[in-house]
């Protein structure tokens, strides 16, 4: 499973990093979300789901 985080519709909300922090970093600069590394480990897939749902913006995208 791959994630990705569409820049130009994140907003910085930080959801993600909170459900999932082993997923997703924020920048310190702009603080948009991106992968730790677009293909999700097994032990995070539940957790990254949870993010992808959680995400006001809607701003994350999963492929199989
Ligand atoms: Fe961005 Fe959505 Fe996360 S707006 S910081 S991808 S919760």
């Amino acid at each position: 499973m791959k994630v990705h985080v569409d820049q130009e519709r994140c907003q910085g909300h930080t959801l993600c990093a909170m459900i999932a922090p082993k997923a997703f970093e924020l920048s310190e600069i702009d603080g948009h979300s991106s992968p730790v590394d677009e293909n999700v480990a097994d032990d995070q897939e539940e957790q990254v789901r949870e993010a992808v749902h959680s995400c006001p913006e809607r701003a994350i995208t999963l492929t199989e």
